[in-house]
């Protein structure tokens, strides 16, 4: 049987684990005294969820942060010892694995605290009070924030929860410098005294994602939470380019050309021949669509480095494929092209993509598929691993 190493491939998203590694010692910098934690849900950005995190607490990470339940279990089931963190859960899931497994969770709500109390066996579940300081996502408004507080006291005083954490989560941290971070800091500050009059002295604090813990030094407290940048991408996207920031991007995405043609002037390409060749041309087949996450919206226009170009796809992206307009080039079928990378030896990167897509570089790497394998190299080294 071929293995993956036998052939080579269509496509692959390379993962650089060093990238990954230098931006966690350069967020835990920039976190001042506060403890980091890495946030690696789903599947860490797309780049791979177990050695994203191996790599961070490599690099220091004192917290993983995961979303759902089986991303945290999934940690622990790869042998992560470490403190991590689960925020999203719903009625019913098995908290009682979690709380088996030594996981921080958290609460918004007095029936989460039930729930809570009720899934610890023989330890109390370890639990982060959420407030919802203005984005009315999870968290408790600030009216039922006593309420909530009430619940803890009592189920800690049972001896069934521990309050390790007071925490919440900022709406526009990409824009430092909006009115809003300063509402929700106040907000924050003003629940923290609340728990304290209720004689609650949560262990951690913690409110800042990636753009606060990069440019809101006083909403760090002791424990920040950035995402994004763990993966070298800048959560202000072209207005503040991940190199101004010290962050490496980790991620190249890669394919080899399924076929080149010539086509003559007046071709149309693609569903709906959105695209006309206006000469002759040549054409790339990529073998990579909308099914492992290209966005459709970049149809005419995703950016494309072939034979050291710049060059676009023309026509819409398909399920499977998408066409580049190669124009004059020399090509054969089997070149590999560079969707994007960190942008260093020309090629596109995530944020070029998210612009011509009208989104965000955070969905551009999140999006891509399974059918996509992840090849981990360590630019620090020469060893290269499938996954
Ligand atoms: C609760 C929570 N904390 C932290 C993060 C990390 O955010 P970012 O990727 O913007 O750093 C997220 C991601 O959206 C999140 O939902």
């Amino acid at each position: 049987m071929s293995t993956p190493e036998s052939h080579p491939v269509r496509a692959e998203a390379v993962v650089d684990l060093a990238a990954i590694r230098h931006n966690v010692s350069t967020l835990r910098a920039r976190a001042g005294g506060a403890q980091l934690m890495t946030v690696v849900k789903a599947d860490g950005y797309g780049h791979g969820m177990v050695p994203v995190a191996r790599a961070a607490r490599e690099a220091g990470a004192d917290w993983i942060g995961a979303a759902v339940l089986e991303e945290a279990l999934g940690l622990r089931a790869a042998g992560d010892t470490g403190p991590i963190f689960c925020w999203l859960t719903t009625p019913g899931e098995p908290l009682a694995d979690a709380v088996e497994a030594g996981i921080d969770l958290s609460a918004s709500a007095p029936w989460e605290i039930d729930e809570l109390a009720a899934a610890g066996q023989d330890r109390p579940a370890r639990v982060h009070l959420k407030i919802d300081t203005g984005m009315s996502r999870g968290g408790a408004v600030p009216e039922e924030w006593p309420a909530l507080i009430r619940a803890a006291v009592r189920a800690q005083a049972a001896g069934r929860i521990e309050i390790k954490g007071i925490w919440s989560h900022l709406a526009s941290s990409d824009e430092p410098k909006s009115p809003v971070n300063e509402t929700q800091l106040a907000t924050f500050t003003e629940a923290i005294e609340v728990a304290e009059s209720f004689g609650i002295e949560a262990e951690f604090k913690h409110l800042a994602n990636s753009g606060a813990t990069l440019a809101l030094p006083e909403t760090h407290f002791n424990l920040v939470r950035p995402g994004v940048a763990t993966y070298g991408l800048s959560p202000f996207g072209h207005a503040l380019p991940s190199a101004e920031l010290g962050l490496i991007p980790a991620m190249t995405l890669k394919a080899r050309l399924a076929m080149v043609k010539r086509v003559p002037a007046g071709a149309g390409v693609s569903y709906g021949l959105t695209w006309t060749a206006p000469r002759p041309s040549t054409l790339g087949l990529i073998p990579l669509g909308y099914g492992d996450g290209l966005p459709r919206h970049a149809s005419n226009g995703g950016p494309v480095q072939a034979g050291g170009r710049r060059r676009t796809i023309v026509g819409r992206i398909c399920m499977d494929q998408s066409v580049l307009n190669l124009e004059d080039d020399e090509a054969a079928a089997g070149d590999e092209v560079v969707l994007f990378g960190p942008g260093t030896a020309g090629e596109p990167t995530a944020d070029d993509w998210a612009e011509v897509a009208g989104t965000i570089n955070y969905e551009i790497v999140t999006r891509l598929g399974a059918r996509i394998p992840r090849r981990y190299v360590d630019s620090s080294q020469t060893a290269s691993v499938e996954r």
